[in-house]
């Protein structure tokens, strides 16, 4: 069964200046335990349509289209009916680690308040459990650690805070937005190896929403490439590695350095093909 089918997601928000149409007719399914990476440039509408699945768009964004989870629809449904869904069925990593932890709150008061909120847990079963999920993620002294706060961890332990935060629950689906932007490029690598480690442990899937096509290579079986809030591409990733389609996914791929190529410069992708619209 799928986890997850989306069918032409939208998203317009109202603004002084118009509607803008930031998501437009997304379409694609995810099955159980599976890898999805959504691609694109900045502004192409990958967080927006998590965001839109999960029912958290700013007051001025609208969604369309529907999103299924496990064959029940969740898009737009009332806010008490999604919170369900949230965290214990699905969960997200957001872009930026240091917005979503409280930098006032101790790790172990963030951690134990998702499992006293979401589970029912007492708050010494929820302490256990916290540290249980913070050695999953190889944070080394949990125990000690967990009385800390953000900003006494450095960016890839912040980074693994998060993912622990986002899987206390046990969700069945993973949105991981940009979960490596923000850190050096080989604590991106240890992170991503975690992930993926993870996944086989917990048997979720996960959709990984990135710019870094060298990342989705190695660990997403679908690939999805956003263009200006419409999808350019939905393929497996081999067959777009093999053989991208789009002019944009050419470009993107182009960027990727190689260690098999001998290259002075590397390309930059270019936007010829706008002028000549969507393949
Ligand atoms: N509250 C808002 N009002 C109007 N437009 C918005 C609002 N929030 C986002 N947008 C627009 O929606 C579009 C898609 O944004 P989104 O955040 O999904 O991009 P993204 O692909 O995640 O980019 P990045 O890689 O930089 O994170 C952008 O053009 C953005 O300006
Ligand atoms: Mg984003």
């Amino acid at each position: 069964m799928n986890i997850l089918d989306v069918k032409n997601l939208s998203v317009t928000f109202d603004t002084p200046d118009g509607d803008v149409h930031a998501v437009k007719d997304v379409s694609f399914t995810l099955a159980e335990g599976k890898t999805l990476a959504i691609v694109g440039e900045s502004g192409s509408g990958k967080s927006q349509s998590a965001f839109a699945m999960l029912g958290l768009l700013p007051k001025n964004g609208h969604a369309g289209g529907s999103v299924k989870y496990m064959g029940t629809e969740i898009l737009n449904i009332p806010e008490a009916a999604i919170n369900k869904y949230r965290a214990n069925e699905i969960a997200m990593i957001f872009q930026d680690p240091m917005t979503s932890l409280n930098p006032y709150m101790r790790i172990s008061k963030q951690l134990t308040e998702v499992l006293v909120h979401h589970k029912g847990m007492s708050k010494k079963e929820a302490l256990k459990e916290s540290i249980k999920m913070l050695d999953a993620v190889q944070i080394p002294e949990a125990a000690s650690r967990v009385h800390m706060y953000p900003h006494e961890f450095s960016g890839g332990m912040r980074q693994r805070v998060m993912i622990a935060m986002s899987l206390l629950c046990g969700p069945k689906l993973l949105i991981a937005d940009e979960p490596t932007t923000a850190l050096d490029v080989t604590v991106q690598a240890e992170i991503m190896d975690l992930l993926i480690d993870l996944q086989e442990d917990f048997g979720m899937a996960i959709i990984l929403i990135t710019h870094d096509m060298g990342i989705v290579a190695g660990s997403c079986e679908d690939t999805l490439v956003m263009f200006g809030g419409e999808v350019m591409e939905y393929r497996p990733t081999i067959d777009l590695f093999d053989n991208p389609q789009h002019p944009y996914t050419k470009g993107l791929l182009e960027a990727v350095p190689r260690l098999d190529q001998d290259v002075e410069t590397l390309s930059t992708v270019s936007y010829d093909f706008l002028q000549g619209g969507k393949s």
